[in-house]
C-alpha cells in the first residue's frame, strides 16, 4: 500500500503462479539444513541447473548503489541459464513517484504503479533493491515498495537488500560460518561498529533472523538505543559490554546500524552518538585478543577505520572476500527455488 492510501484499483497482473513467490525472510526458504545442503552442490558444480532458467529472464531493479548484489545475482542467474536485464531507476529509467494521490508536476515523470506492471511484462523473476528512506519507519518496516511489486509485477520476487532485509547477505553470511566452523555449536558475535552516516537496519535484522534460525550460540552487541526490532533480535541475548561479548567468541560479524526505533520511535534512522566519541567499537586486535581465535566478517563495502582496523581485517581470520564470493551460492539457490516452482 501507497503512504495513507486506499485500496488500489489497478488488478494485480496473473501472469504466473509460482511455489516461492517472495524471498524476503528466512521462513521463505523452507528447511535451512536442506538449502544448506543445496548451497554445498551447487558451489561444488554451479552450472549443475544451467538448462532451468532457459528462455526465462531476470530483471534486476537497483534503487540504490550496489557492488556485491549485482554482480553476484547477475552470475547466480547466468549460472541457472537464466538472461538478466540490469535496471538502475536512478540512471536512466524516468524518474520514479511513489506517493498516490499526488498531483505529478514535479520531477517524477511516471508512476511506480505503471512502471512495476511494465517491468513484469518483460521478464519471469524480478529482485528489488530499495533501501529504507530511515525517516519514516511504518512505512519502511512495512517493506511497502517490496510488497508493491509482489503485488503488481505479478512475477516472483525476490530481496536484493530491501528497507528492513538482506536475506540473500545473510544466507551467505550463514554458508560462510558453515564452512568455516571449528565447533558443533559456534559462538557468534553481531556487533554494531561506528559509521559517519546513517545507515538502515536491514544487514544486522536478517543476520539476526538467519542466525536465531541455526545451529549457533548467537549474542548481539551495541551501545544502548541500538536494540534492534523484536521480529528479528527474537530471543538473542543482548550484551551491552562489547567486550564481555567478544569472550570465546568464533565469528565476529560487525556492521552499523542506525537507531531502530524500538524503544524511541522518534530516534529511528538516527546515529545517537557522535561516531568519534564511539571509536571504542571499532573492532581491533584488542578485542579479537579475547576471542577464541575468532573469524571476522562483514557484508562489505566497509570503512577501514571506522568499522574494522586494517589489521583485523587483513589477517588470515578475516572471511570478508569468501563471504562476498558465497553471494553468488546464495543467490543461485534462491533463483533456481524460484525457477522450480515455476
Ligand atoms: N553486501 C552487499 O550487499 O554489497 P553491495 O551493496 O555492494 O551489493
Amino acid at each position: 500500500m501507497y503512504k495513507g492510501d486506499a485500496p488500489l484499483h489497478r488488478p494485480r497482473p496473473q501472469h504466473v503462479s509460482t511455489k516461492m513467490k517472495s524471498f524476503l525472510n528466512v521462513q521463505d526458504l523452507g528447511n535451512l539444513a536442506e538449502a544448506l545442503a543445496e548451497a554445498r552442490e551447487i558451489k561444488q558444480d554451479r552450472y549443475k541447473h544451467v538448462g532451468l532458467g532457459r528462455n526465462k529472464t531476470a530483471l534486476l531493479v537497483f534503487f540504490n548503489n550496489s557492488l556485491r548484489t549485482r554482480l553476484s545475482t547477475q552470475k547466480a542467474a547466468q549460472n541457472l541459464g537464466m538472461n538478466v536485464i540490469v535496471l538502475d531507476v536512478n540512471a536512466g529509467a524516468w524518474k520514479l513517484e511513489t506517493e498516490r494521490g499526488v498531483i505529478m508536476d514535479g520531477d517524477r515523470s511516471e508512476h511506480l504503479l505503471e512502471a512495476i506492471p511494465v517491468m513484469g511484462s518483460y521478464c519471469d523473476v524480478i529482485g528489488i533493491r530499495s533501501f529504507a528512506g530511515l525517516t519514516d519507519r511504518a512505512y519502511d518496516y512495512a517493506e511497502t515498495v517490496y510488497h508493491q511489486f509482489v503485488r503488481y509485477s505479478g512475477r516472483p520476487v525476490f530481496a536484493m537488500e530491501t528497507a528492513t532485509v538482506h536475506p540473500l547477505q545473510a544466507f551467505a553470511d550463514l554458508i560462510t560460518i558453515e564452512e568455516h566452523r571449528r565447533k558443533p555449536r559456534p559462538k557468534v558475535v553481531l556487533t554494531w561498529a561506528p559509521h559517519p552516516r546513517a545507515l538502515p537496519q536491514a544487514v544486522p535484522n536478517s543476520f539476526a533472523q538467519w542466525m536465531n534460525a541455526a545451529d549457533v550460540d548467537f549474542v548481539i552487541t551495541h551501545p544502548r538505543g541500538y536494540e534492534l526490532d523484536p521480529a528479528f533480535a527474537g530471543n538473542a541475548p543482548v550484551e551491552y559490554d562489547q567486550m564481555k561479548a567478544f569472550e570465546g567468541a568464533d565469528f565476529i560479524y560487525a556492521k552499523n546500524w542506525s537507531c531502530p526505533g524500538v524503544t524511541r520511535p522518534e530516534d529511528y534512522g538516527r546515529i545517537l552518538d557522535d561516531y568519534h566519541e564511539m571509536a571504542s567499537w571499532t573492532v581491533s586486535a584488542r578485542q579479537m585478543a579475547v576471542t577464541d581465535n575468532a573469524r571476522f566478517m562483514h557484508c562489505l563495502p566497509v570503512r577501514r577505520g571506522m568499522i574494522v582496523t586494517d589489521e583485523v581485517i587483513e589477517a588470515p581470520t578475516s572471511l570478508v572476500i569468501p563471504e562476498a564470493a558465497n553471494r553468488e551460492i546464495s543467490a543461485t539457490v534462491v533463483l533456481k527455488r524460484i525457477l522450480e516452482g515455476m
